[in-house]
């Protein structure tokens, strides 16, 4: 059993449990970085973001993960963008290859929770089993054992 955690975070706060959570569950850690970054101003990066979707884009990343094939499970965490996950994850589950993996979504927000990020993720990526999304703002600092024990679920 080998754990991937896969992350987008662009102010940290989903950067920092995805490194509390490798570092108690002994997971390998991917940074899912935009070649064009997002603005560091809120209000302009609420405006790309609304751009994103209305065009459905898929913003490019940098680099892909090494050996996926190694993983039976990765962890993908991000924070929720105007209700739903952003775009650039949806560019990274289909320019992967999670064929018959366990993917565990994990969103952090500031107070609307999942909303559609689960849809919308499963539709990029059929051929991966899903779990359900964890709420991780929610559960403040008992998250990285949540996602310890969803980890551990076989
Ligand atoms: C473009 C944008 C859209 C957002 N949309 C939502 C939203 O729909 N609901 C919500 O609760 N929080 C929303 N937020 C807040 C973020 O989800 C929250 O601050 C998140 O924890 C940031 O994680 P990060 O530091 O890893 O980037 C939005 C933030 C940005 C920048």
């Amino acid at each position: 059993m080998k754990t991937l955690i896969a992350y987008f975070s662009r102010t940290g706060i989903t950067k920092k449990l995805a490194e509390d959570t490798a570092k108690k569950t002994g997971a390998d850690l991917f940074a899912i970085e935009p070649v064009k970054k997002y603005s560091g101003s809120y209000l302009l990066c609420v405006a790309e973001a609304k751009l994103e979707n209305l065009k459905n884009a898929r913003p490019a990343i940098v680099s892909k993960p090494q050996n996926l094939s190694e993983y039976d499970t990765v962890v993908v965490m991000f924070p929720i963008w105007w209700f739903t996950c952003p775009n650039i994850m949806l560019t990274f589950l289909e320019e992967n290859d999670f064929a018959g993996k366990r993917i565990i979504p994990v969103c952090t927000y500031g107070s609307s929770g999942k909303g559609s990020s689960e849809a919308a993720m499963q539709k990029a990526c059929p051929q991966a089993s899903f779990t359900s999304c964890i709420e991780a703002t929610a559960l403040k600092d008992k998250a990285a054992d949540a996602i310890a024990e969803a980890i551990a679920v076989d």
